[in-house]
């Protein structure tokens, strides 16, 4: 078995490995108030390393996010899209691992297939880290965590909703329900549901609902995603059944006193959510979206064995 820190499944992950990134996360961001976004950090824990960056979809915030993350930690980025490697003329995702272990010292993939990734991983020599697949996106649920513990305290026992799409982000809140201890309210519709072996998994810290009033009872916080993802080719079905999912002022009044909304971004305005929530003081995006440098790192700083 590999000895390898790979971040690819939360679910396999240990609770206090994910625990120690996240508090990591907390501890590095908090000592560079007032510093510049490219000043590194003091234990430079990325000096001397390569991250290599893969991207088969689209993406700004995970791409400028893991550059600004690797050069804070001391180290670089290489960046391609995977259509631009050999990758896209049909080199083999087992040979590319084994050629990239030999020029950096992670990679990043976002790939449409999540399987790629795992398969990745199995050839590559140094970690892999998953940018976002068809099934999860696990940098963005550590990024979640760091901002609700930021305006909301420590997440465990808390009260999470989930409206609208059971998409990848969603199954990935699972997989974080039962590593972070916290109740995950999900509303959507039944012929969108989330995964089923992640359901399973988080069985325990778990709610499934088609009436989005009924999950964001007692929630300190909502989250929301686009209803069509990277990928989707049912578009215009998926308009029509989420309808009723929309994240409004009058659905955030329904949650506990005081909570946010989040969403990870690009938001689709006037659908999944009302520019009065995205803009609104209850709205914690524009810190989410930071967040992404500060988890990512914390990440890296793991897998390179810095922490933990
Ligand atoms: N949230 C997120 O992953 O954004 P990008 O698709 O822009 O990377
Ligand atoms: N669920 C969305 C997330 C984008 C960051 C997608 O996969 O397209």
């Amino acid at each position: 078995m590999s000895q390898l820190r790979h971040f690819i499944d939360l679910w396999k992950l240990e609770p206090e490995v994910l625990r120690t990134i996240l508090d990591d996360a907390h501890t590095r961001k908090a000592s560079r108030k007032g510093w510049t976004t490219g000043m590194v950090d003091h234990d430079a824990p990325g000096k001397g390393r390569r991250l290599a960056m893969i991207f088969e979809k689209h993406s700004t915030r995970t791409r400028f996010s893991f550059d600004a993350g690797m050069t804070q930690l001391g180290g670089s980025t290489l960046i391609s899209t995977a259509s631009d490697m050999q990758l896209g003329r049909g080199e083999t995702i087992e040979d590319t691992a084994r050629v990239l272990s030999r020029m950096v010292d992670a990679v990043m993939i976002r790939a449409n297939n999540h399987e790629d990734v795992q398969r990745f991983a199995q050839y590559s020599s140094v970690p892999v880290v998953n940018g976002l697949t068809d099934k999860s996106h696990p940098c963005q649920i550590m990024a979640d965590l760091l901002t609700f513990e930021e305006h909301l305290g420590r997440v465990e026992g808390q009260t999470i909703a989930w409206i609208g799409d059971g998409n990848n982000v969603c199954s990935t809140f699972i997989q974080a329900a039962a590593k972070f201890r916290f109740k995950l309210q999900i509303a959507c519709p039944p012929q969108y549901h989330p995964d089923i072996h992640d359901l399973a998994r988080g069985a325990e810290w778990v709610t499934m609902t088609d009436d989005p009033v009924a999950a964001v009872a007692g929630a300190q916080c909502v989250v929301s995603d686009t209803w069509v993802s990277m990928g989707d080719t049912d578009g215009e079905a998926r308009l029509d059944a989420f309808e009723a999912y929309q994240v409004d002022d009058a659905l955030m009044d329904k949650a506990a006193p005081g909570a946010k909304f989040m969403h990870c971004l690009p938001a689709h305005r006037g659908e999944e959510v009302t520019d009065e929530v995205l803009d609104g003081p209850r709205s914690l995006v524009w810190d989410e979206a930071e967040n992404r440098i500060h988890a990512q790192k914390s990440i890296l700083a793991w897998c390179f064995g810095a922490i933990g």
